[in-house]
């Protein structure tokens, strides 16, 4: 049986190689390719053609495995283990040139449904920064070769807290809402644009906590592993595990203080 660590390496080799071509297909352009749920909701041509070859190096290197990617949907597998893939995670900032987009690579055991998988390996790589993070259930998470470690001990009135929207009009005037709170009680907000990133950027430290309702499996799939591994404690609402619902990220005590003021907004959102 292939070890989490092995998989973590084959996730962080396959994204590089991604991240290289997703890098390359910016500098030549960026092609909006279709619009999805909104206006706002864009694929790039780079999106598909990063998941193209995410998908065919996978489907060599791990011929049993399933696939279940944000631009080309599921196919089963016979392993039992799925790769979840994010082609390019904080797709608007690619197409304005924002330096802050990732290829995001996970493998897990079990449906690809993030209320019952269990995540093995995840890599999440920024070709802009050179920013490469991976983890390995059980075995730690990385960037670049160096062990990471949230931040431990920050009261909420110090908290940098990291969060997103999703691309509906309705749904982000809501989240919004929230948003409004939460500032006053805080060190201030932050709005990164790649749900990947800013579950390894809270791993590295650069926040204190994350927070974000509307996520997709493949936006978090990876992330939330790097962000568990460094020490951060990672779930969604009623103590349960993280979804489309909610996903809270944050050190465990700090954690302990946002949980009733998410729970309280988003336990309340139909
Ligand atoms: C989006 C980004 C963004 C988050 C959205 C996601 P995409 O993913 O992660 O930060 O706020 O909820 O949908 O569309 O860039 O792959």
């Amino acid at each position: 049986m292939t070890s989490s660590a092995e998989l973590r390496d084959i996730a962080v080799t396959i994204a590089k190689r991604a991240a290289t071509l997703a890098q390359q297909r910016r500098r030549d352009g960026v092609e909006i390719a279709a619009s999805k749920s909104s206006v706002s909701d864009i694929v790039t041509r780079a999106d598909r053609e990063s998941e193209d070859l995410i998908r065919g190096a996978l489907a060599a290197a791990r011929p049993a495995d399933g696939f279940f990617g944000e631009e080309s949907g599921g196919d089963a597998g016979t392993s039992g283990l799925t790769w979840v893939v994010d082609p390019i995670d904080g797709t608007v900032n690619y197409a304005y040139g924002i330096p802050a987009y990732a290829v995001s690579i996970a493998v897990v055991e079990g449906e690809p449904d993030p209320t019952t998988w269990r995540t093995l390996a995840g890599a999440v790589v920024n070709p802009e920064s050179g920013d490469v993070f991976a983890a390995a259930a059980g075995r730690g998470s990385t960037l670049n070769g160096q062990a990471l470690r949230v931040n431990e001990g920050v009261e909420l009135p110090l908290a940098l807290v990291g969060t997103g929207f999703g691309y509906d009009a309705g749904v982000r005037r809501r989240q919004a809402e929230f948003v409004a709170r939460l500032i006053g009680e805080v060190r201030d907000i932050r709005r990164i644009g790649s749900a990947a990133l800013d579950l390894c950027a809270l791993a590295a430290g650069r926040l204190d906590a994350y927070y974000e309702r509307g996520l997709n499996p493949w936006d978090h799939a990876a992330g939330a592993l790097v962000a568990r591994e460094a020490g951060a404690r990672v779930g969604g609402l009623d103590g349960g595990p993280e979804d489309g619902r909610l996903l809270l990220a944050a050190a465990p005590a700090l954690y302990e203080v946002l949980e009733p003021m998410v729970q309280e907004f988003f336990g309340a959102w139909e």
